[in-house]
């Protein structure tokens, strides 16, 4: 038997796995309801398959440089301005494959293997997964209903090892909360006096209910990584595009980094998602249904017992306590998938030492979708 790397021995990411058993479901005819992935039902913005159609028909669609086109680059920049009021060189932004290849490159150019990684438990599983891959450390700090899910200067003093790196999310996954302008710009301070290369996950940025002022890291440090996507706000998951604004000294690296790797993001998706930045009505649409499903799970879901949950200040979450329910979050998922056609996520996906007792509800469906599934929890748990 010829050598297997232990590089490719981290866990599965358990909501892909989720969802084949749903889709399985499906294909025997079981009308099957998709709370699990966090996935817009909607395709990417008119403007973006306009732009799309366009350059199919006068581009070359070849490869573009490994940092991205330009126009795309510029417009990112413009972005930060118009809605942040940031400056940023456009020479600072890489255009990458979806945020997950941005993880990827961030990783590589700003850590050492071996070194520590600070990340909240409970968070999106491909952090820790990816770092492991690495050969880097992920250091999970439990970050419970008191800290609404969200890592605190309080808990970095608290964290007994040294870190070299902070993984943090606002919005976040699974929870949807968000941190405060406040606290993020004390925990940017805090990594820069501690030497602690902050990332900041912005992917949900957008996707936001007006419970908290939403800020980028980028308005408080140029030493952060900035990670953002076309995937949610956007509504692009398959165009496979992101962006990261990056501290001046992991250009070049990043670059090079990019150039073997990838060699460049998908031409077709960028020159489509110039086009994104222009079609806020209908996003904003998208963002009004969102809103709307938040609101309807929020009123249905203690009707059916589930009512310890997380504030969803943005994304489309709902993370749901159901330690009164279960001490078994994957057999209940899987229970609640086979007699009642609703498929969601179990919390050992994003905490693997205490999401037995946690499981995610994702909206970024059909409101239909969602009062169908209240309506059939509320009959499940009678
Ligand atoms: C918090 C978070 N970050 C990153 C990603 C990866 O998204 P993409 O690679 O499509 O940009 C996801 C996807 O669900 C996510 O929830």
């Amino acid at each position: 038997m010829l050598k297997v790397a232990k590089r490719g021995e981290v866990p599965p990411f358990i909501v892909m796995d989720v969802m084949r058993a749903a889709n399985a479901l499906a294909a025997t005819g079981r009308d099957v309801l998709h709370l699990e992935v966090g996935q817009p039902s909607t395709p990417a913005p008119a403007g973006v398959l306009a732009a799309a159609h366009a350059a199919l028909d006068c581009d070359r669609i070849g490869y573009t440089e490994a940092l991205g086109i330009l126009p795309l680059r510029e417009r990112i920049a413009a972005y930060y301005r118009a809605e942040q009021g940031l400056a940023l060189d456009p020479g600072r932004i890489a255009v990458t494959l979806g945020s997950s290849g941005g993880f990827l490159l961030a990783f590589l150019a700003a850590f050492e293997p071996g070194d520590k990684i600070g990340l909240a438990s409970p968070s999106y599983p491909a952090y820790r997964n990816i770092l492991r891959a690495l050969g880097l450390i992920p250091v999970e700090i439990p970050a419970g209903p008191a800290e609404r899910y969200q890592i605190s200067v309080t808990l970095l003093q608290n964290c007994p090892l040294t870190l070299d790196g902070l993984i943090i999310a606002s919005p976040a996954n699974p929870t949807g909360t968000m941190l405060p302008p406040r606290e993020l710009e004390e925990i940017a301070l805090y990594c820069r006096q501690a030497g602690i290369r902050l990332v900041s996950d912005e992917i949900y940025h957008g996707i936001v209910y007006g419970t908290v002022e939403s800020r980028s890291a980028a308005a408080f440090s140029d030493e952060a990584i900035i990670v953002n996507s076309f995937s949610k706000y956007y509504s692009m998951t398959g165009w496979r595009l992101g962006w990261m604004v990056l501290p001046p000294e992991l250009v070049r690296p990043v670059e090079c980094l990019a150039q073997n790797l990838f060699i460049s993001a998908p031409a077709l998706s960028q020159l489509a998602a110039i086009a994104a930045f222009d079609c806020g009505e209908e996003l904003a649409r998208n963002l009004a249904r969102y809103a709307e499903n938040r609101a309807l799970l929020l009123e249905e879901l203690p009707k059916a017992g589930f009512d310890r949950l997380a504030p969803a200040d943005g994304a489309f979450y709902l993370y749901a306590d159901i330690g009164h329910l279960t001490r078994d979050s994957a057999e209940f998922c899987r229970r609640m998938l086979a007699e009642t056609g609703i498929a969601t996520t179990p919390g050992i996906d994003f905490d693997p030492a205490r999401g037995h007792a946690t499981l995610r509800f994702s909206f970024a469906g059909a409101t239909g979708t969602m009062a169908e599934a209240a309506r059939r929890l509320q009959n499940w748990r009678r």
